[in-house]
């Protein structure tokens, strides 16, 4: 049963554009037959609280001697990590917040990024995930291109490529529209429609992606 964590972190509920993108991939999953089921988290309607304790980044064997996290924070920790590791693939609405991850999309990294549970640590090769798909469906108000002045700024995709493929062993896909904030900023008639451009063509993107992927 090819099974999707569909994940989202915009706190724009009304015209979101990672939402939409990371949407578009989900329903066009779930078109593809009643065995292609899908987990919905949505980080900002229901918040994780932040990693209460530095405990928590550790497996219990690998503990600070004395440490003893709040069984109720580590369950759902637990619960974080099993949800993760039943995906075939992942699919994160991830927009771009002071140059990196909303702090809800933070919570849930620093709750499912544990070495030696999901990441490789000290000769221990641990990675469940290794070699199944995450897609960042990312939404920027702003332009990130090379060459501009703000080229690296963007530390939000960076991250998650780290944590997901680096880290955790996945194949990461990143769909980006950009400019999204030109009909509230002065913005000429080229950046209106190129940010119109962008967000057809991602969403069109994440319907191909999920067709692929399921
Ligand atoms: C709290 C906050 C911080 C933001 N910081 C940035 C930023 O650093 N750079 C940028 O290009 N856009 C920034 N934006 C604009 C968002 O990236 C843009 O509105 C994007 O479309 C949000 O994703 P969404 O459409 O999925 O909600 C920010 C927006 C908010 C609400």
């Amino acid at each position: 049963m090819p099974h999707l964590l569909h994940l989202d972190s915009s706190a724009d509920l009304e015209s979101s554009r990672s939402r939409a993108i990371s949407a578009a991939f989900a329903d066009t999953w779930r078109s593809l037959g009643d065995d292609h089921t899908v987990t919905r988290r949505d980080l900002h309607r229901d918040p994780l609280p932040h990693l209460g304790d530095p405990a928590l980044h550790w497996p219990p064997r690998l503990r600070a001697p004395g440490a003893s996290p709040d069984p109720a924070a580590e369950a759902l920790q637990a619960e974080l990590i099993h949800e993760l590791v039943a995906a075939d693939v992942v699919v994160i609405g991830a927009p771009l917040y002071n140059y990196t991850v909303p702090s809800t999309l933070k919570a849930w990294i620093d709750n499912i990024h544990l070495p030696a549970v999901t990441a490789p640590f000290d000769g221990d090769d641990q990675q469940p995930m290794l070699g199944r798909t995450a897609v960042i469906a990312t939404a920027r108000g702003g332009v990130y291109d090379p060459g501009t002045p703000t080229e690296g700024f963007d530390h939000a995709t960076p991250v998650l490529e780290i944590i997901l493929g680096t880290t955790l062993g996945m194949t990461v896909e990143t769909i980006a529209t950009n400019l999204t904030l030109s009909r509230h900023l002065s913005m000429d008639d080229a950046a209106r429609e190129r940010s119109d451009r962008e967000l057809a063509e991602a969403v069109d993107a994440a319907r191909a992606s999920a067709r692929r992927l399921g």
